[in-house]
């Protein structure tokens, strides 16, 4: 019996090893492996199965966690999602190798979104930044730590654009712009995959959810999406292509109907855009469960049903339906499903495992001393406190509070928020240690030790904090207002620390009232009765409505959810040891009746303001937001003068601009480039930002900043989806933000082409 298994194991390792290292291409290699493989193992690699875990979704219970182990064994599975740390990766691809017949390895996925162990700001935060480069970085830093845990891939970056900040995976994108998010997406890749999958500190990239996911109508999670063609290419697919031409290797579909049909049955999105149009080879998985959720959708009759309209979509992996896995192989027997797509959606994966390296090697990523040295990493935690100081957006800073005195002056620093080790690590912080943020008190702490007066305040919330329930808010125990109130009325300044919990954004957490939560606007009042010297800092995963806030602040620092060094960032930025230049990302609406909210919106046939009501407004607030996307102060004071336009060749436009740093301090500044289209054959936003530039600009001192608009600035996509740019008038704006900047035009001549 012994030598039987101990054949078995030896066979099925030499198969293993003669894939990786028989001679070819990688597509040769595939090819040759298809060969082999029987039509159920060809199904399990488009299976997909949780771990074992509360992670990202509920465990298996202990009947479904044996089936996994069952299915590991014969083959039938070709993908694992939040398995965690060397120990259990290895366990699983042990079973995979040794047990199967083929032994082909498993890819394990997780999601990598703001770091791994050592927390990055949330990307929404990193968004702020307008810094690719620290972009680039952060998502290195979170791939190097993953991929020393075994993990392959991450289900990042997300790149829906969303303008609505009820919706709660706003913290997990890029904001309301698609030009940002599209540089910032390419930005993520690059971090996440380097230039060669096979390297050890790479890890392969998921762009998601394809697509439309940011257009939950409401801003409700999970909910229908219904959107114009116009929307469609010119707003929500561009960050996507620009994934794919980042060299991204899968991609994710998304759990909601778009105009009518599911995403995960989408042909039209998969097929023919994706895989037809835009050339892509990587390979789609679908978003949790979302190929059974097409039966709630009512688009699909039963799980048989749902798989088939799954795959003639375009979605190559199953995640956690368990759909492909018991459906699959009847739906190729009676013909509903070509066994050429099953041939298609296993060759694109095998190809990212055989670009992985993991033929070579499946347990190349498994290295133990590697994941113990890099917990605690100086250059990670000095990658994101970098990143965390570059992400934060300075508001207001009325009579120049800020920066904060190191000394001569009481300070006291107030808020619940403010002594949390926990929330500041945002919502995808999975890896992470509880409690391993450095909080505001201990950054503040740093800088003028016990002489920094702390009160809490009344607690934010109650209870349990995690990633899968409900975050419960107190709004009635006032217990610690008495105490804030006190240490207010004695300080010269008082550090007020709001905002929302990490766990208040994030995946299934819509909120309707955007304004500060709990009994933290009370908070508030109290001390504005006994102390006028307050600077907010605001610790949130979304835009706030935060309209009376913002008169009885001094100064307003937005840091939304930092991550691990949170408190050190938060105290270099207060205390001047770093000029903040962040410039947000999204709007700030007044109140939540205004989302949403978006500063490229559509001028209408009735744009005003008139003297009578027959203009698009509301009758109880203005139409501006509270902050315009791409605002943010800084330390020192910016100029612009001498915008020049000019044309090179026959269709670009030459743009430049000079900034001046007119204030005492060095200073970052985003320069902005804004173009309008005049009149075109499709309405165009009022505005849409077509470059940017980060600038370093010494005290007194000026830069030249040069922009180029081709043709991929200057046109936009017809109803029908193609491209066009057409000849007429433009205007450009070029400033520090989306509202105010200096103003020029010029005009496209029409190209005629020669026969
Ligand atoms: C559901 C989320 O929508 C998706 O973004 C995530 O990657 C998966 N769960 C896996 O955790």
């Amino acid at each position: 019996m012994l030598r039987i298994i101990l054949l078995i194991v030896f066979l099925s390792q030499s198969a293993f090893y003669s894939f990786g290292q028989s001679s070819g291409t990688i597509d040769q290699k595939v090819r040759a492996l298809l060969k082999k493989m029987t039509l159920e193992e060809k199904i399990g690699q488009m299976n997909q199965y949780n771990g074992f875990w509360d992670i990202t979704g509920p465990a298996p219970s202990e009947e479904n966690a044996r089936k996994k182990y069952d299915h590991l064994r014969t083959g039938m599975v070709g993908s694992m999602l939040n398995i965690r740390g060397v120990e259990n990766v290895r366990k699983l691809q042990k079973i995979a190798i040794e047990e199967s017949r083929l032994g082909i390895p498993l890819i394990f996925g997780f999601d990598v979104i703001h770091g791994y162990k050592t927390i990055s700001p949330i990307p929404l935060a990193e968004a702020a930044s307008w810094d690719l480069e620290a972009i680039e970085k952060s998502a290195r830093i979170a791939a190097t730590e993953a991929s020393a845990e075994g993990i392959n891939w991450t289900f990042a970056p997300m790149v829906d654009i969303t303008r609505d900040a009820r919706w709660g995976r706003v913290m997990e994108g890029a904001g309301e712009d698609t030009y940002l998010g599209s540089r910032i997406a390419a930005a993520r890749v690059k971090g996440f995959q380097g230039s060669d999958l096979s390297q050890t500190n790479t890890i392969a990239a998921c762009a998601k959810h394809f697509a439309g996911y940011g257009f939950s109508e409401s801003g409700k999670d999970y909910n229908t999406v219904d959107v114009g063609t116009s929307t469609l290419f010119n707003t929500i697919l561009p960050p996507f292509k620009a994934c794919v031409d980042a060299g991204v290797a899968t991609f994710m579909n998304s759990f909601n109907d778009l105009n009518g049909i599911p995403a995960t049955g989408n042909s039209f999105l998969q097929r023919d855009v994706l895989k037809g149009k835009w050339n892509f080879k990587g390979f789609v998985v679908s978003d949790w469960g979302s190929i059974g959720e097409m039966i709630d959708h009512r688009f699909a009759k039963d799980l048989k049903d749902a798989s088939r309209l799954a795959i003639h979509g375009g979605c190559d992996m199953d995640m956690e339906s368990y759909g492909y896995v018991n459906h699959l192989k009847t739906l190729v027997e009676t013909g509903a499903v070509s066994v050429k797509h099953i041939d298609d959606a296993v060759f694109r994966i095998l190809k990212v495992k055989f670009q992985l390296g993991l033929f070579d090697d499946p347990f190349k990523y498994c290295d133990i001393e590697k994941e113990k040295s890099l917990v605690g990493h100086a250059d990670h935690l000095d990658g994101v406190l970098d990143i965390a100081k570059k992400s934060m957006v300075l508001l207001k800073n009325d009579n120049n509070l800020l920066p904060l005195p190191k000394s001569g002056k009481r300070i006291a620093l107030i808020g619940d928020l403010a002594d949390d080790k926990n929330s500041p690590l945002g919502s995808w912080r999975l890896a992470a240690a509880d409690n391993s943020a450095v909080s505001v008190l201990e950054g503040m702490q740093k800088y003028i030790g016990k002489s920094l007066a702390f009160a809490n305040g009344p607690k934010l919330f109650t209870g349990a904090e995690t990633f899968i329930n409900e975050l419960n808010i107190n709004t009635t125990d006032t217990s610690g207002l008495g105490e804030a109130r006190v240490a207010a009325q004695s300080a010269d300044i008082v550090v007020l620390v709001l905002g929302e919990h990490g766990y208040q954004s994030g995946e299934g957490r819509s909120r309707t009232n955007l304004d500060l939560p709990g009994l933290q606007q009370e908070l508030l009042d109290e001390i504005f009765k006994v102390n006028k010297n307050i600077v907010l800092v605001l610790m949130n995963g979304r835009p706030l409505t935060i309209v009376k806030a913002k008169d009885q602040a001094t100064a307003i620092l937005e840091a939304w959810q930092p991550g691990t060094q949170s408190g050190h960032a938060i105290a270099q930025v207060l205390f001047g040891d770093f000029n903040p230049s962040g410039k947000l990302p999204m709007s700030f609406p007044r109140s939540t009746g205004q989302v949403p909210l978006y500063y490229n919106y559509k001028s209408t046939g009735r744009p005003g303001p008139k003297d009578l009501v027959f203009w698009s407004h509301y009758s109880d607030e203005i139409n501006a937001p509270l902050f315009p996307f791409g605002f943010g102060l800084s330390y020192t004071n910016f100029e612009y003068t001498n915008l020049k336009i000019t044309k090179k060749g026959v269709r670009d436009i030459v743009v430049s601009v000079v900034v001046t740093n007119t204030g005492k301090m060095d200073g970052s500044e985003v320069v902005q480039l804004y173009l309008t289209d005049k009149v075109a054959s499709i309405t165009r936003p009022v505005k849409e930002l077509k470059g940017f530039e980060k600038v370093q600009i010494a005290a007194g001192k000026s830069k030249e900043v040069t922009f180029l608009l081709s043709r991929d600035e200057l046109g936009f996509f017809k109803e029908n989806g193609d491209y066009i740019v057409e000849s007429g008038d433009f205007e450009i704006m070029v400033g520090g933000n989306s509202e105010k900047g200096l103003n020029g035009s010029f005009t496209l001549d029409k190209i005629v082409s020669k026969k």
